[in-house]
């Protein structure tokens, strides 16, 4: 559990999560079925995080799933969020991960790859623990380079085009680079589009407001003042609530068979 978090903080933050879950929920499953997921014998969820994904990807399986990631606050979360789920928790380094070649039916990620140090010898990894002709799979991978966004706010929009997770140490460009990634790994390799729908204001005005304090969280790390941060949300808002915004990010899959 991540330090100095209360029961009931806790409790919100899997709330919150799991709400995330829940949103990109039907971008994941058809990519689950086009993986074959549901006959897979054994299952690897690499960079579980909190596990709120590793529960869906359990349900769409009759197999066993092994959820790994290399951080134990995150693990203690994924502990209580899989209570009651056959899956079994791993500490690891997905750049060297504790398995045998040629162990698993699927190996999969989601809005993983954006955060690793060194993303080709993740997926080499990956495929290297993949049975021959099994799959390799990531399900989610943004691309917050390519975000579509009207009407412009500058000074704001090319924070959260890209600049903000610079910061933070993730890759914003990642989408586009998961054919190479593929490839390079010896993948026979399929990328395509997760989220093709856009998102209604309603659903956009109902997300900001479930996130305002991550946003404004943002904001304030990249210097913005707190009046200046106002005045931006209100004209957010405003676009939102007439019904008139558009925002839209590429997120991307890809899917490798071992051969
Ligand atoms: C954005 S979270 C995604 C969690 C989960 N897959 C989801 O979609 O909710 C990224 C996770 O990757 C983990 N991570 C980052 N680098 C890692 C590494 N080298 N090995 C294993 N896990 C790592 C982090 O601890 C974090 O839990």
């Amino acid at each position: 559990m991540p330090h100095n978090r209360s029961k009931d903080e806790l409790h919100e933050f899997i709330k919150k999560l799991e709400n995330q879950a829940i949103e990109t929920a039907e971008e994941r499953h058809p990519i689950y079925i086009k993986a074959g997921l549901k006959d897979s014998e054994l299952v690897l969820d690499v960079g579980c995080g909190s596990g709120v994904v590793t529960k869906d990807i359990a349900t769409h399986t009759n197999g066993r799933v092994i959820a790994l990631d290399d951080s134990p606050d995150m693990l203690e979360i994924a502990k209580e969020v899989l209570k009651g789920y056959d899956v079994d928790i791993v500490v690891g380094d997905a750049h060297k991960l504790p398995f045998k070649d040629n162990t698993f039916d699927v190996v999969i990620c989601n809005l993983f790859l954006m955060w690793v140090s060194d993303p080709q010898k993740v997926v080499k990894e990956m495929a290297r623990v993949t049975k021959k002709s099994g799959r390799v799979v990531a399900s989610l991978e943004p691309d917050f380079g390519a975000k579509i966004h009207w009407p412009p706010h500058p000074g704001v929009d090319e924070i959260f085009a890209g600049r903000a997770i610079k910061k933070r140490g993730g890759d914003p460009y990642i989408g586009r680079k998961l054919r190479m990634l593929f490839v390079n790994a010896g993948l026979k390799t399929e990328v395509g589009l997760g989220n093709k729908r856009i998102w209604s204001c309603e659903e956009d005005k109902a997300s900001y407001l479930r996130s305002r304090t991550f946003y404004w969280n943002v904001l304030r790390r990249e210097g913005l003042s707190d009046e200046e941060i106002e005045k931006w949300e209100k004209k957010h808002l405003e676009s939102l609530e007439k019904g008139i915004q558009f925002n839209f990010f590429p997120q991307f899959y890809a899917i490798g068979i071992k051969i």
